[in-house]
């Protein structure tokens, strides 16, 4: 393990071979398949880069494993959700009319990271067909993993996200934390609190022919991810390794064991019902 900081510059370049020994200390191992968040940034002066990363990971699970990244595109989602920026109302049915479509071996995915930016279009990577929350993966079960991606709830049953938990998944947070953990969406399909109904829409291609996809999904929500994280990591240590990569706090976490505990918080610590999430909304602080 690292003796720098997790927050510091590295006082040595992170090479392929340091990223390979380091991963190896955290436990993972050949053949394993992990599902991978990420910050470039966090790893310290990385040799090479993204690739650099993607070629340490390989490395590490070997072809008898299997790698997934979320190359999610938030930018081919419904006009009618952006906030960063939003556009006028005026602009959206242009938008949904024109917009190119999202295609699994072209469309950049920037803004979840450099890393699965760059392998998306790794030799072998295969990556599902949903617009807005598509999944790559490479090695030996990466097409059942990923293919197929059910339109309708995304993230919940019958979709990558599930069958990474079938297929028994670690899950990799390199330098990031429980905020983007995405399997804790799993759960929330999984939990039982009130839900409400949502429609998304993207650009997509199906039958060969560009459409405005719209598929039903459940409201998601990430705020209390954080604190479900740190209740996890009390309640199920054994669950959770944490060691330095770079110079990177990364996390290797059993993913069934972080769905099942997060579907049940859920449903301890949602509210029971949506009249009374919308009165905690509005109630006063209470006094003491
Ligand atoms: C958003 C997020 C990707 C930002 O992390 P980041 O480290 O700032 O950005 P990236 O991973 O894209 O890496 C690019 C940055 O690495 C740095 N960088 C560039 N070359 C580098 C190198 N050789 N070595 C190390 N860092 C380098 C730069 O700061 C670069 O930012 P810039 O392009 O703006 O200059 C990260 O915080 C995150 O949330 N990751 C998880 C995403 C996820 O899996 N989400 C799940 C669904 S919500």
């Amino acid at each position: 393990m690292s003796d720098v900081e997790p927050d510091a510059m590295s006082d040595e370049p992170i090479t392929v071979e340091r990223l390979v020994s380091d991963l190896r200390e955290l436990g993972l191992s050949a053949g394993d398949t992990v599902f991978v968040h990420s910050s470039l940034s966090a790893l310290g002066w990385v040799c090479g880069g993204p690739a650099a990363v993607v070629d340490a990971l390989q490395q590490t699970v070997s072809a008898e494993g299997t790698l997934v990244l979320p190359t999610f595109t938030g930018d081919y989602s419904d006009p009618g959700g952006w906030q960063d920026p939003p556009v006028p109302d005026e602009w959206e049915p242009t938008i949904r009319e024109t917009m190119p479509a999202f295609r699994p071996g072209s469309t950049p995915c920037p803004r979840i990271g450099a890393i699965p930016n760059t392998f998306r279009s790794y030799p072998g990577v295969v990556r599902s067909d949903h617009p807005v929350v598509s999944f790559a993966a490479w090695g030996a079960d990466a097409e059942a993993i990923v293919l197929p991606h059910p339109d309708d709830e995304p993230l919940g049953e019958g979709t990558p996200l599930a069958r990474l938990y079938d297929h028994d998944a670690s899950v990799l947070m390199l330098g990031t934390d429980y905020e983007t953990a995405t399997s804790c969406h799993l759960a929330e399909y999984r939990g039982e609190f009130p839900k409400e109904h949502e429609t998304g829409g993207g650009p997509a291609i199906r039958d060969g022919e560009r459409v405005w996809l719209e598929f039903d999904d459940v409201a998601l929500d990430t705020a209390d991810f954080p604190a479900v994280g740190e209740a996890f990591e009390r309640e199920r240590p054994d669950a959770v390794a944490v060691e330095q990569v770079g110079v990177a706090e990364s996390r290797l976490v059993d993913q069934r064991a972080l769905v099942d505990f997060a579907a049940s918080w859920f449903g301890e610590n949602r509210p029971e019902s949506l009249e009374q999430a919308d009165e905690g909304a509005a109630a006063p602080a209470a006094e003491d």
